[in-house]
């Protein structure tokens, strides 16, 4: 088993580039298989949800060709099977999109239910109301989900709530329907916008990505493209805090500063510095980072996402922080893990009370998910003496070289299997 060993109390200084969104990738691999035309994806991250999803798409027939470590081209006239079972996809939260992807190109999906990351109950209702408002039955066999149509017809569609995985899901099926579809109460997060202007490349038609009403005006087929996917807005917030809770000075590369005005929002008013540039956010850190509050929403709002960061990061803040959760319901599993660092954190239903400490201490943990992962190693990075960190699989699902970009920052951190490797690290680092 992989554990990140880390030995905290460096500052990071440097500049470290941001990957391709991980969250946009995964609907732009499966928009790319409802053509028969080649396709070729860059700035595609090289992390394991999207290796598994290329592998799934693979397994029905498509031709994936890796042209460099962040590119591959995607021929998709030889699928021939609309049946996902792969095992593994069921591990990766965005498998669903090759529902809205399959349905749409071929009329018919059936792909294993996803799982992801345990962060709360995780219904798919949104999605299989949109499908049937496009005509689809829906039925739930055996773990699997399967649809099907004989014609896929233009809806006026409601979404209870919002939601980025129907949003996109239900662009990508009524992308090829006849007539034109309506969403409404649609997500507006980044990466809606990017699949959007994606299948657009694809000669899609689809307006008003980004605002809460997307019209799409159903097009008979789609066709070769070559797109670039959009920097990480979570991976950026990441080294952002990771920045804040070191007192370091790193320049964030190859980021859209606009999607990430309420990190930064939240990281001046704890007191850090921010300098905007065209494409790169440098975070400044102090001594004296301060408490406040926060509450993740819907973007614009401050992300679900980065909500285990900044709460590692108030943790260390003098003052009383409340970081309340209202997207997902299981997202303090982390606390606990911190409690052993020492962080003194009540949670209260979906709020998290944190009083402030001075400084954190290396211990044992273990990452609970993907982004309380990450900001475990924040915590780590923060601490004093040395933090190994267990179940990191987790990270890797969304961290592109992570341990490699934070030691280019100065951070002594490095991934280990066993104990003679952590051995040889501590005598390393001292
Ligand atoms: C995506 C992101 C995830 C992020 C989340 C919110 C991917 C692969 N994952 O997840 O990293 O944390 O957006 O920004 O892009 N809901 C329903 N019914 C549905 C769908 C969702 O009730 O059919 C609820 C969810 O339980 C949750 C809320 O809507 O409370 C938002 O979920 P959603 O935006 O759909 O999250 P995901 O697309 O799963």
């Amino acid at each position: 088993m992989e554990q990140y060993i880390i030995k905290g109390g460096e500052p990071l200084i440097g500049d470290v580039e941001i990957s391709g969104a991980k969250n946009a990738a995964l609907a732009i691999v499966a928009a790319a298989i409802m053509t028969d035309e080649k396709v070729v994806i860059d700035n595609l991250p090289d992390v394991r949800d999207i290796n598994v999803l290329l592998q799934a798409i693979e397994g029905i027939g498509a031709n994936v060709v890796r042209k460099s470590a962040n590119c591959v081209e995607i021929d998709s006239s030889t699928i021939h099977s609309v049946r996902v079972d792969y095992e593994y996809i069921k591990k990766i939260r965005a498998s669903y999109y090759l529902l809205g992807a399959l349905l749409g190109k071929f009329h018919r999906a059936e792909v294993a239910l996803p799982g992801g990351c345990n962060i709360g109950s995780r219904p798919i209702d949104q999605h299989i109301k949109g499908f049937k408002a496009l005509g689809a039955d829906v039925d739930i066999e055996y773990g699997m989900i399967m649809t099907s149509a004989d014609e896929l017809i233009g809806s006026h569609i409601y979404m209870d709530v919002v939601s980025v995985g129907a949003t996109i899901n239900v662009m990508l099926a009524a992308a090829l329907a006849d007539g034109r579809t309506i969403i409404e109460n649609a997500a507006k997060e980044p990466h809606v916008v990017d699949v959007a202007n994606m299948l657009n490349s694809m000669g899609a038609n689809i307006k008003g990505a980004g605002t809460d009403v997307i019209r799409i005006k159903g097009v008979s087929k789609l066709h070769s493209t070559e797109y670039s996917v959009i920097p990480d807005q979570i991976e950026a917030g990441t080294f952002m805090f990771a920045a804040a809770a070191t007192k370091g000075n790193v320049l964030v590369k190859n980021v859209i500063p606009k999607h990430l005005e309420a990190i930064t929002a939240k990281l001046l008013e704890i007191g850090c510095c921010i300098e905007e540039y065209d494409d790169a956010v440098r975070v400044i850190g102090t001594d004296n980072l301060k408490a406040t509050q926060v509450k993740t929403l819907p973007y614009p709002g401050f992300p679900t996402d980065m909500q285990p960061q900044i709460a590692v990061t108030l943790a260390m803040s003098k003052g009383t922080s409340i970081v309340t959760e209202s997207i997902f319901e299981n997202r303090f599993k982390y606390v606990d893990e911190l409690a052993r660092m020492g962080a003194d954190i009540k949670v209260e239903g979906n709020t998290a009370i944190i009083t402030g400490v001075d400084r954190y201490m290396g211990a044992q943990i273990s990452a609970p998910d993907l982004r309380a992962g990450a900001a475990l190693v924040i915590a780590g990075l923060a601490a004093e003496g040395f933090t190994t960190i267990d179940d990191i699989v987790y990270i890797q699902r969304g961290y592109e070289k992570f341990e490699e970009k934070l030691s280019a920052l100065g951070a002594h951190i490095e991934k280990i299997s066993t104990e003679h490797e952590a051995q040889k690290f501590r005598l390393k680092v001292g």
